[in-house]
Parts: C-alpha cells; sequence; structure tokens
C-alpha cells in the first residue's frame, strides 16, 4: 500500500513559515500585500478567492480584493493592474482565472509587473523557468516538487510522465521534473497509446481534469502518482484523476484528493508572496 502523501499537513508547515518570513520582513519595513482580482461571479472562483483571502489572514498578509463586474473592460482591468503595479504596498497581483470571454487573458497576464507576478505567469517568468533562472513559478508545479522533495523522492534518473500541457500545471511541471534531472514524457489528450506511456512512468503527474481516469492497471508497481484532479463523479461526489481506490495498492506514494496538490497550491502562494516582496524589497 502507498504512503499517503498529506499535502494538507504539509501545506500547514509552508503557511506557518510564510507566516513568520512576512513578519520578518515587515518588522524590516517590507510590505507584503496580495491583491486578488476577480472579474465576474462565477462561484468556483469566488470560493477560490475566497480560500486566497483566508490564507492570507493566516499568514499575516495584507490582502486587497478587487471584486469587478463581468462587464469590466478591458481597459479598465489593465488601468486597475497598472495601478497595482505602482502600488508599493502591493508585493503581489493574482488575476484569478478564468476571465470572462471577452477579456483577453494573455494581455492581462502580461500588464502584471512579473516582479508581482505570483502565479508565475507572465511570460517573464516562464522564460525563467525555461532557462533555470530563479524566479516566481506557478503554484501547482512547485507545490508538487515540494511534496516530492518533503517526501526524499528524488526524480534524478527518473521516468517522469505528465498528463496534460497546460501553461498553469503541464509545462511548467515538465520544466521543473526536467530541472531536477528526470527524464520525461508530456502526453495528452492526442497522445497514442496513453496507458502505456503511463505505465513508463516512475513519477506520474495527472492533470486532466477527467474523473478517475488514470486505472489501477496504467501504473507501474512502486510508482509516484500525483493527482492534480479536482473533479465531480457521476455521484457528484470530488475526485481526483486517479483513481484512487485501484492505484494505491500498486504505488509506491500517493496524493488523496482532497488533502494533496490543493492546499499546496494555495500554500505555494503564500510562499510567493514573500518571495516577490523580499526580491523588491531589494
Ligand atoms: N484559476 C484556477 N487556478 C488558478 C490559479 O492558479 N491562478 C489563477 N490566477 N487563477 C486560477
Amino acid at each position: 500500500m502507498a504512503t499517503i502523501i498529506d499535502g494538507k499537513a504539509l501545506a500547514a508547515k509552508i503557511r506557518r513559515q510564510a507566516k513568520e518570513e512576512a513578519a520578518a520582513l515587515r518588522a524590516q519595513g517590507v510590505e507584503t500585500g496580495l491583491a486578488v482580482v476577480l472579474v465576474g461571479d462565477d462561484p468556483a472562483s469566488q470560493t477560490y478567492v475566497r480560500a486566497k483571502h483566508r490564507d492570507c489572514e493566516e499568514c499575516g498578509i495584507t490582502s486587497f480584493d478587487y471584486t469587478l463586474p463581468a462587464d469590466t473592460s478591458q481597459d479598465e482591468l489593465l488601468a486597475l493592474i497598472a495601478r497595482l503595479n505602482a502600488d508599493t504596498a502591493v508585493a503581489g497581483i493574482l488575476v484569478q482565472m478564468p476571465l470572462p470571454a471577452h477579456l483577453d487573458a494573455e494581455r492581462v497576464i502580461a500588464a502584471i509587473d512579473p516582479a508581482k507576478d505570483v502565479d508565475g505567469f507572465h511570460p517573464m517568468n516562464l522564460g525563467k523557468l525555461v532557462r533555470g533562472l530563479p524566479g516566481l513559478r506557478p503554484c501547482t508545479p512547485a507545490g508538487i516538487m515540494r511534496m516530492l522533495e518533503e517526501y526524499g523522492i528524488d526524480p534524478r534518473g527518473k521516468r517522469a510522465v505528465m498528463v496534460g500541457r497546460s501553461s498553469i500545471v503541464g509545462k511548467p511541471m515538465s520544466l521543473m521534473l526536467l530541472a531536477a534531472d528526470a527524464t520525461i514524457t508530456i502526453a495528452h489528450s492526442s497522445t497514442a497509446e496513453l496507458e502505456e506511456a503511463c505505465r513508463e512512468a516512475d513519477i506520474l503527474v495527472v492533470a486532466t481534469g477527467r474523473a478517475r481516469m488514470v486505472r489501477g492497471s496504467w501504473v507501474k508497481p512502486g510508482a509516484v502518482v500525483i493527482d492534480v484532479g479536482m473533479d465531480r463523479d457521476e455521484n457528484g461526489k470530488l475526485c481526483g484523476d486517479v483513481a484512487f481506490d485501484e492505484v494505491a495498492p500498486v504505488a509506491s506514494a500517493i496524493t488523496p484528493v482532497p488533502g494533496g496538490v490543493g492546499p499546496m497550491t494555495r500554500a505555494m502562494l503564500m510562499e510567493n508572496v514573500v518571495f516577490a516582496a523580499r526580491s523588491q524589497a531589494r
């Protein structure tokens, strides 16, 4: 039976560290504010934004919430970002995705000062990741790397398979595993013989958004399985992209849903705010 990777407990530890670091920065007169921008009234996004607000409170990070109507124009949103870029009380800026369809998310992301881009989505930060330079890293893959580290799982020389190629998870995750000396395969919806590809993995990271897609037979005995999914099954029950009950007996370590990747993503945001504040204070 696999070790269950306790993302919830590790996230609590990271928040405690972020709280200490935020207090130390404040003592030096450095602000650690996070501006969270939500456009429209998508209920899932509202839930995420509330959770970020709570995390900030716990970590002693000031949060500035900007809730804008769904018909906010591109120019209005860009004007707000320009103001936040210039505001020294704001160390980090997060624009909750997805944006309403009439807004150009790429332009919005590119407008954020890369030093304040705590999502790590700005082309400058993704470019730094490609080049192996320090910078703000996307929270989900950064949280996964931290879980591997904490559980003594060294990607070096291992075969890692990333299922999913999004800019938020799949692509940056692949680059981080590569930087940690894994041999990486990026699989996706057009990959032929996906099951066989997954069975090659020593480390299997799944971010497809398809409930329980990865079955026990897809996993090499002893593999480490990381489940990025937050899905609902046919009964409306929260589950991941991995069939946990089938895969846990095969894997050596596995993340649960909930309680795995999700809390780590949120905790890494707090760490990124502290990182952003510290780097801007220099
Ligand atoms: N929507 C879903 N996940 C994320 C995230 O990590 N950051 C932002 N900004 N929006 C999201």
